[in-house]
Order: C-alpha cells, then structure tokens, then sequence
C-alpha cells in the first residue's frame, strides 16, 4: 500500500510499504478514506520529539470503512462499519480506561518500558507517534491496523460527508477538552493563544461552552479572521502588546482562563527575545520545547485562574516562572486528549447542526501530494490552515 514514511528531520516520502495485517483478536483494518495532517505531526517533521525512526508510517487523524476483523470483537465491529479512529489507542479496560483518562491507558503502549523511563510512567500507545508511545504505524496511508479496536474507533452513521467527522479522531475533541477543563463561567474571559487547527476548534468550543468574551491571538491574518468569524476579539501579536491587549480587555484584572494551542514550538521572533533564548538552546539540545506562551500566560492570568494546556511540549522547558504561577494561585490541566471520553457526545452534536467541524479545512489533495501539503501546512503557504488526504 501507500503511506507516508517518516525518513528522518523535514522528510517525508510516500513510499510503498507492506500492508497492515490482524495481528490479534481486537484488531480491525481500515481502508482509510480521509486523513489529515495535524500540528502534532510538525514537531516529528522537525524531529523534535523523540524516538522516531526511518521507516515509521505517519498519521493520527484517519477515517475510513471496517475490511478485515479479528475474532475477539464480541460481535461490536463488523465489515463495512463506517469508522473513526481517534489518535488515543485505548484498551477500555484498565484502571485509567474505567476513569476516563484513555489518553494514559496502561495497556495500549506496547512499548510502555521506553516510556517508562523517559516519563516515569508510560502513557497510551498513540497512531503514527514516536516509539514512546508505542510505535503504531499511522493513518496518513490506504489501510490502518487498530489494536484494541471495539474500544478505540467511533462508529459513525452514512449520510454525513467525511470531512463534517473527520475531525473527531483529535482536534475537535482536544478544543473542545481544552475548554471544558478550563471550567467556563459566564462571566469568563478565555485568551486562547495560537489559532491554528486546534486554536479554531478551542474557540468554538468556548463560546458554546458560553464564556462571556474569547480572546483570540496569532499574527496569520487568515487564522484571525477565522476566530473573528466564530466571534471572538483578536489580538495580532506583530502588532500589538499582548499583555497590555489583554490586561485592557478585563478591565487590568486579567483573563481569568488562558489556553495555550501553541505548545512546543511558539514562533520566533526578536521581539519576543526569549524565543531566540529558546531557539538557541534547542540547536544545542540544552532544552528541547519553546515555551514563551507559557511564560506569557502566567504572567497575564488573573490570580485564581486556571491554564489550559493542549498544545503538545515534548520534554524540557527553561525559565517557567513558578514563582508567578505559585503566588497567583494558578490551577494547571494539560494533556493529550481523552479522546474517547468525548467522540459520542461531539457526534451528537455534529449530526444536531450545533458545529460543523469542517469549517477550518483549507486544503485537500491525494495521499501522494503529502510530503508536498507538510511543506503548505508548516509554512502557511496558500493561506493553509488544515489539510486532508484522500488516499
Ligand atoms: N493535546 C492534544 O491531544 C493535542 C491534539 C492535537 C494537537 N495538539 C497540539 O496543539 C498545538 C496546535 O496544533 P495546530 O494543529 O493548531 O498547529 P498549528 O501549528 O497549525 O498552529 C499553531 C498556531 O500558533 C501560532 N503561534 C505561534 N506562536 C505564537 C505566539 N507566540 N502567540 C500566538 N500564536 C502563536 C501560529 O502562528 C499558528 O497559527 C500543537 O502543539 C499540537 O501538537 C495537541
Ligand atoms: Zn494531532
Ligand atoms: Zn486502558
């Protein structure tokens, strides 16, 4: 089959590769029929999160149709269901499944003992993502094998284009996750930082979720028209003080909820200087994320508030002002979404016409254009904002 093959730093290729098989009874293979590129997938593009090796199969947002089952489904899946396959491969089973907290399932990572050590723990194994989280091959391909399949996929009805569900596998889950962890208030001003796919998707999420004002900052003028649309107030940060922006907005208190869709790799720029601090050290591998939206956030949160963290940050960040973060009182919630946690209930209200998750693709072309769309999506080239491939 075809697939894109993660050959090493900015390289990508769509090779030819041997197809997925059953490998146990809870796997099913899916012909993928939609896919898309996510900005998780641009930190391994830039080799930034670790265990990555030549030959691995990129992707974490796939849907497709059911081909093939294993025999220990319980009659939960069978050939020709429609599905989607969130990024969290989840065993339904364990301590952390029964909790809800599917992104650190204690089964699906089969390479749990890497994690162990680089974490202290081992979180789930996840599609397309680094040997740390168990070296699955992923879904930017024509067929997916998914391990611990009846609880993994989201079966979904026919009638509904691909590209209204797609975006159930991971971004419309982790804004939505981001701002229901955020515990929104009416009288709330939520600062999102970052109106990338996931910063969209966030927005939107907060307004339904009722915040009496969203905050939205980028410097790409196609993603802030984008938020404005949804409703939210924008903030250019090449053009303005995001402290002072924000500060203004709430009357010199504060946001009371800020959420950082950045992560990892916040833009550089000189003037913001400890962004070049970062980027320095990162070359010389003394620090390995760029946290200054962090540093930010803490700085302008109102004391008492709350940090919502979905952007991904792979290891260690500098200067991380806890003595603000302390003193202010800041509540923290971060980390990979629980995908599964979520998928039912968005479905719901994707076939009610509440959202229509399409709303921020930009771009589609054939599986084969992929190395090239990675180079669109990482640049912002052509106004591109999301990306799906059609296998
Ligand atoms: N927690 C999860 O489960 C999960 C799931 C999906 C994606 N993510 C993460 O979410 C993050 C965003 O993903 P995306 O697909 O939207 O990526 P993206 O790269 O398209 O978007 C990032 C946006 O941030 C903007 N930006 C950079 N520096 C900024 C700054 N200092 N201030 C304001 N804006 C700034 C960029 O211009 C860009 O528009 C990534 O880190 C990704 O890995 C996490
Ligand atoms: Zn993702
Ligand atoms: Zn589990």
């Amino acid at each position: 089959m075809r697939a894109l093959v993660w050959h090493g730093k900015e390289d990508i290729r769509c090779d030819t590769v041997t197809d997925p098989e059953i490998e146990d009874g809870r796997d099913v293979i899916v012909k993928v029929t939609s896919c898309a590129i996510c900005g998780s997938d641009l930190h391994l593009f830039h080799n930034l999160i670790p265990a990555m090796l030549p030959g691995d199969v990129m992707g974490h947002e796939t849907m497709g149709e059911v081909v093939e089952t294993g025999r220990g489904l319980n009659g939960k899946l069978k050939k020709g269901d429609r599905v989607v396959v969130p990024f969290t491969i989840v065993c339904g089973e364990c301590d952390q499944c029964k909790r809800g907290y599917f992104s650190v399932c204690q089964k699906s990572n089969r390479k749990k003992y890497l994690a162990d050590k680089v974490f202290g723990h081992g979180t789930a194994g996840l599609f397309g993502y680094s040997h740390l989280t168990g070296g699955y091959p992923g879904g930017q391909a024509e067929y997916l094998r998914v391990p611990f399949a009846d609880s993994t996929v989201q079966k979904v009805p026919e009638g509904i284009p691909d590209e209204k569900l797609l975006f159930l596998s991971d971004i419309f889950p982790t804004g939505w996750q981001a701002a229901v962890q955020a515990d929104i208030q009416p009288t709330d001003t939520v600062a999102v930082w970052g109106c990338g796919p996931v910063g969209q998707m966030t927005i939107r999420s907060a307004i339904l979720l009722g915040a009496e004002q969203v905050v939205a900052i980028d410097h790409l003028p196609e993603r802030l028209e984008m938020a404005e649309a949804a409703g939210a107030i924008t903030i250019n940060f090449e053009e303005e003080n995001v402290v002072e922006r924000l500060n203004e907005l709430t009357g010199g208190e504060g946001p009371e909820k800020c959420i950082d869709c950045i992560g990892m790799e916040s833009h550089v720029s000189l003037s913001m200087p400890d962004t070049v601090y970062d980027r320095a050290k990162q070359i010389f591998m003394a620090e390995s994320d760029r946290p200054h939206v962090l540093r930010e956030m803490i700085y302008v949160c109102r004391p008492g508030g709350l940090i919502s963290i979905p952007g991904v940050y792979g290891g260690l960040s500098d200067k991380i002002p806890m003595g603000a973060a302390m003193n202010k009182g800041l509540t923290f919630r971060m980390g990979q979404t629980h995908v599964q946690r979520w998928t039912a209930d968005l479905l719901r209200r994707i076939e009610e016409d509440q959202i229509d998750p399409s709303f921020v693709i930009t771009h589609e072309a054939p599986l084969d254009m992929g190395p090239e769309m990675y180079r669109t999506f990482r640049d912002k080239q052509d106004s591109c904002i999301k990306v799906v491939l059609k296998p």
